[in-house]
């Protein structure tokens, strides 16, 4: 099966120009600014861009957390992804403390295999390190594919490292060829602020927001950066909200280390003033919380300076009635937002529509640098022959509202309910298949593969 597209704005991370794309067996088979080709299917694309399919490093599919389990599934998830323009998704194993790194993948696997839309990876969060574990991070580097370690510096008892552990676990990830990632927020002391705010009888969603101020962000990012320095391992900061945070990744650029920065879409386009609505602030409680309109402002200006790399979800959704475990108690409400079919047209909407970013940046943010630096290039990621056909045909000039009413996220409301977004991704391709087309799926769960990926690329040495 070929498929011709035809005049449309091929948009990559480092160009842009009318052209003509052929897709044979999945892969990118020819791309000119001027032959045609024959195809089997032959789509006229004038008028709108050819962009990579995106590529989601941080969702949470199905996760048990906070006594619950994040609402999407691997089905509803990854469909809701492909709607977005989202072809590849990276999610998060946690290791229960006491277990091995085997048996947590094999419980991700149980519920994810055969029913993903889309194509899907893993992370693999250490919850516990110990000798047995380091033989497990080798074996997963080597034969898994799995080379990102994701780690916690806050939700103790559950999730959280300590540094000792941490510093243990980046030495034994630097030496053979993987990354660490850490959510860096200072546990101890959000924990000290949500026990001083509730023996005050300060229990609504406004007191997670005050319980977990910038400093907690940026005291744990920086000795992150100090402890992955002195570990040599190449080092990824998820989620970062503001300033104090990014600057701990400009102050390593003077050692000549590198750490890589995500922010995520509700970080770009929200604020924290939603935490003042009452307990329906509840909808947006999620660590790190919303910040102010300064630091939107700050990660704007950070991704154009190329120290936060990545735009992300942190998909991580619950139903309100989940939600409502935290009526009487903000500390019992579960951490997360939906947000997975949204970031594509967000990005765009409020980035490269308003002026904020070049739309070479935003697929640079999208995709090209998360294959890049999560080992799923030159396969993914980018407009190049030979790449996998993971392609979006987005019309820049449609406009549209967000609704729970329309979304395909298994959530009952919607973070941005009536938000009137410039931008719609139309039809998506995924290894060369038409999975999306004008709204309607066209593929069944279980045409997601799993995606083995490489050592890390971008090590100095
Ligand atoms: O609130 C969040 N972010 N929930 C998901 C877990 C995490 O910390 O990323
Ligand atoms: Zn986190
Ligand atoms: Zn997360």
């Amino acid at each position: 099966m070929k498929t011709l597209i035809k005049n449309a704005t091929i948009v990559t991370s480092t160009a842009e120009y009318t052209g003509n794309l052929l897709i044979a067996d999945g892969k990118i088979q020819a791309i000119s600014k001027d032959a045609s080709y024959d195809a089997d299917e032959t789509i006229d694309a004038e008028g709108k861009w050819l962009m990579p399919g995106a590529i989601d490093p941080h969702v949470h599919l199905e996760m048990p957390f906070m006594g619950t389990y994040s609402s999407d599934d691997y089905a509803s998830g990854t469909l809701a992804a492909l709607h977005g323009g989202t072809t590849t998704v990276i999610d998060f194993i946690l290791q229960t403390q006491g277990d091995t790194l085997a048996n947590a993948l094999k419980s991700w696997r149980s519920r994810s295999d055969d029913r993903c839309y889309c194509d899907y990876s893993f992370h693999m969060a250490v919850t516990d390190f110990n000798d047995n574990v380091a033989e497990e991070v080798k074996h997963f580097i080597e034969n898994e594919g799995i080379t990102s370690f994701k780690t916690f510096m806050a939700y103790k008892g559950a999730l959280m490292l300590d540094d000792g552990q941490m510093t243990a676990l980046m030495k034994v990830v630097s030496k053979n060829g993987g990354m660490v990632t850490v959510h860096a927020t200072n546990g101890d002391v959000i924990d000290n602020l949500i026990a001083k705010h509730k023996s005050e009888g300060k229990l609504a969603p406004l007191y997670h927001y005050l319980s977990q101020p910038e400093v907690t962000e940026a005291e744990a990012s920086s000795r992150f950066c100090d402890l992955a320095h002195y570990a040599d391992v190449p080092a990824y900061i998820v989620h970062m909200t503001c300033e104090g945070a990014v600057e701990a990744i400009r102050k390593s650029y003077h050692r000549n280390q590198i750490v890589q920065g995500e922010t995520c879409i509700q970080y770009l386009s929200l604020d924290a003033s939603l935490y003042e609505k009452n307990f329906e602030g509840a909808k947006w409680v999620m660590s790190p919380p919303l910040r102010e309109k300064k630091d939107q402002e700050y990660l704007w200006s950070a991704i154009n300076q190329g120290i936060i790399n990545v735009v992300a979800t942190d998909h991580c959704p619950f139903t309100w009635e989940k939600k409502l475990l935290g009526k009487d108690d903000f500390s019992k409400i579960p951490n997360g937002h939906p947000a997975i079919e949204h970031r594509v047209e967000l990005l765009y909407s409020e980035g490269v529509a308003k002026g904020k970013i070049s739309k070479q940046k935003m697929v640079e943010v999208l995709s090209t640098n998360p294959a890049r630096i999560f080992g799923l290039a030159p396969q993914k990621g980018d407009i190049a022959i030979g790449a996998d056909a993971d392609l979006v045909i987005f019309n820049p000039n449609k406009k549209h509202t967000l609704s729970a009413k329309t979304h395909h996220m298994n959530v009952d409301y919607s973070c941005y309910e009536g938000w009137e977004v410039t931008g719609k991704c139309e039809t998506v391709f995924l290894r060369g298949k038409k999975v999306i087309d004008k709204g309607e799926a066209l593929i069944k769960p279980g045409f997601g593969e799993y995606q083995k990926r490489s050592k890390v690329s971008w090590k100095r040495s």
